[in-house]
């Protein structure tokens, strides 16, 4: 026991065929030789492999074009992979039918740099409608809707419109809307690029909360200082390729 503990533990991408089959229901995303090329001409990811366990926390961090953002279109398959595999809960994403598409997606929480709320709706219709297209419950819109304000530290502010809040207050919301689901697998796209440094910090303080109850996390970010104070594991790209992939800060790199 204590010796697969050890094996299972370890972050190595040269994993032998061996390993692949002992592990292979032990992740919940996996990037196998993943090439894209955008329109035949750029070539956005040039044979990614990475494994992501259930629980994890990672960093995916590299500079502007290197290819972070195309993951995580892959990974929601709003891209397909030109080769290679995406596979998410033991799914190859390539192979889903369009038909499930909607209810694979439910499984990913999104959260962008420009929160994406809608602007005519209050924080509570904005949460309530992402629970709405998924076919909830009016029980089970009530009792989420107050479970992530509470989570997000919104509670009181259901009936304000996005415009009467904070940056920080507008990407909390959004982030609301993306746990309302329940998602196994929190994604975020520089969820921080368009706040100041203190509210950056609270949001990551919120991921990491997030997290710890359970929630696979996946957060493209350029806060250096952050990645290197939260010591997780950091997949770093550059043009296209994974350049490193262990546990710790953005470790030198400068981007
Ligand atoms: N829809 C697209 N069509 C053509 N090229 C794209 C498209 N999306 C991204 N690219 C290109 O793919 C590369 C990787 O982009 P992206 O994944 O957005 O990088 P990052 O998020 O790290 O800035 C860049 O060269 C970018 O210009
Ligand atoms: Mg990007």
């Amino acid at each position: 026991m204590k010796k697969e503990e050890k094996v299972s533990i370890r972050r190595n991408t040269t994993t032998s065929a061996n390993d692949v089959s002992i592990f292979k229901n032990d992740s919940i995303i996996e990037f196998k030789n993943v090439t894209k090329d955008y329109n035949h001409e750029v070539v956005a990811l040039n044979k990614v492999s990475f494994k992501i366990k259930k629980g994890e926390f990672i960093f995916l961090v590299g500079p502007s074009g290197s290819g972070k953002s195309t993951i995580l279109k892959l990974l929601v398959r709003e891209e397909l992979a030109t080769e290679g595999n995406v596979i998410v809960n033991g799914q190859d994403v390539a192979n889903l039918k369009e038909k499930d598409v909607p209810f694979f997606r439910r499984k990913i929480g999104f959260v962008f740099q420009d929160f994406r709320l809608l602007y005519d709706r209050t924080v509570a219709e904005n949460i309530i409608f992402a629970l709405m297209v998924v076919g909830a419950t009016e029980r089970e819109i009530k009792m989420q809707l107050a479970n992530v304000l509470e989570l997000v530290g919104l509670t009181g502010k259901e009936n304000y419109y996005p415009n009467q809040l904070s940056g920080g207050e507008q990407q909390r919301v959004a982030l609301a809307r993306a746990l309302a689901t329940k998602p196994s697998v929190l994604i975020a796209d520089e969820p921080t690029g368009n706040l100041d440094p203190k509210t950056a910090d609270e949001i990551f303080k919120m991921l990491v909360e997030i997290n710890n109850r359970g929630t696979t996390i996946l957060v493209v970010t350029h806060a250096k200082d952050t990645v290197d104070k939260l010591n997780k594991r950091v997949i770093a790209l550059s043009a296209g390729r994974v350049i490193s992939d262990e546990k710790g800060g953005y470790a030198g790199y400068d981007y």
